[in-house]
């Protein structure tokens, strides 16, 4: 059994228990994120702590703990759970209140984490890649905050499974954003593509570090859009997370991408990447 942390006690997992009228459960009035731990230590924490701050500015709700204090009590669950490769989840919400659409007043947010032992990415999705399909972007206006109101993530990434594929990419006006649960990458005449950072997809901290890899492994990449016909014809398609990584697509809608095989500028980001968790970075 492992401890979770919540609103600043850490408790056994099945004694932790959250009132009915949480915001976070009634009207999925929260934030998230999600830190991969490599041997005990975070990576790429403070990416995570300001995309956390930047997410709670974005629907106004007070940040419960300072940047120290998280790192505290991050650090402190994953000892408690035993170190290792984890995955640590942090969730705050609104907090306790009467159901009302409008924002309560003088209500301490609840904040919660847990951490769980890191799924390994199959080795099979390196060697041969993933399969995806295009769907419509079905999520609301502001994909930039990380919202626990995952519905719409849930359906998408839900139909790519029933169709026998792995990820649901994006398409939203014609133009491809990102995936259910990850940030897109296209490669075109050796040139990667990934949308902008706007409202339109979540700022990946894997993605930031996907741009840094390329720039210094002088890949070309450039933040701009691809239509859907792009997409369609690109030599490479990548998607990167936390946990997974970057994938290599190598199916798309039933048709190979490319030489149906992972490409030399996946090989390239993967091997930078690596390299750079070796290394470690905090
Ligand atoms: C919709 C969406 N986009 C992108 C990402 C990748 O973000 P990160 O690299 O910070 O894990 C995620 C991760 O869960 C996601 O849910």
């Amino acid at each position: 059994m492992s401890d979770v942390y919540l609103n600043g006690d850490f408790i056994a997992a099945d004694q932790a228990k959250v009132s009915v009228f949480d915001r976070g459960f009634l009207l999925g009035d929260g934030v998230y994120e999600v830190i991969p731990v490599y041997a005990g230590r975070c990576f790429r924490l403070d990416g995570h702590l300001k995309r956390l701050q930047n997410s709670l500015d974005a629907v106004r709700m007070a940040n419960p703990l300072s940047e120290q204090q998280w790192q505290l009590m991050i650090e402190q669950l994953i000892t408690r759970n035993g170190n290792g490769d984890q995955s640590v989840y942090l969730q705050v919400t609104r907090g306790v209140a009467p159901r009302d659409h409008v924002f309560p007043e003088n209500v301490s947010p609840t904040a919660f984490a847990m951490s769980n032992p890191l799924q390994e990415v199959p080795e099979k999705y390196k060697i041969k890649g993933i399969a995806a399909i295009t769907v419509p972007d079905i999520r609301w206006q502001n994909c930039h905050i990380k919202a626990i109101t995952l519905l719409p993530n849930s359906l998408l990434k839900q139909q790519a499974y029933d169709a026998g594929a792995q990820e649901a990419l994006l398409i939203r006006d014609g133009y491809l954003t990102e995936g259910s649960a990850s940030n897109a990458y296209a490669v075109i005449d050796n040139v990667i593509y990934t949308a902008p950072k706007d409202e339109k997809v979540l700022p990946g901290i894997t993605r930031d570090l996907v741009i840094d890899l390329a720039r210094k492994g002088k890949l070309k990449l450039v933040e701009q859009a691809l239509t859907e016909e792009q997409l369609r014809s690109a030599d490479e398609i990548w998607v990167s997370s936390s946990t997974k990584e970057v994938l290599p697509v190598t199916l798309l809608d039933n048709k190979a991408v490319g030489t149906g095989a992972p490409g030399a500028v996946w090989q390239q980001i993967d091997a930078l990447y690596q390299a750079y968790k070796l290394e470690g970075d905090s």
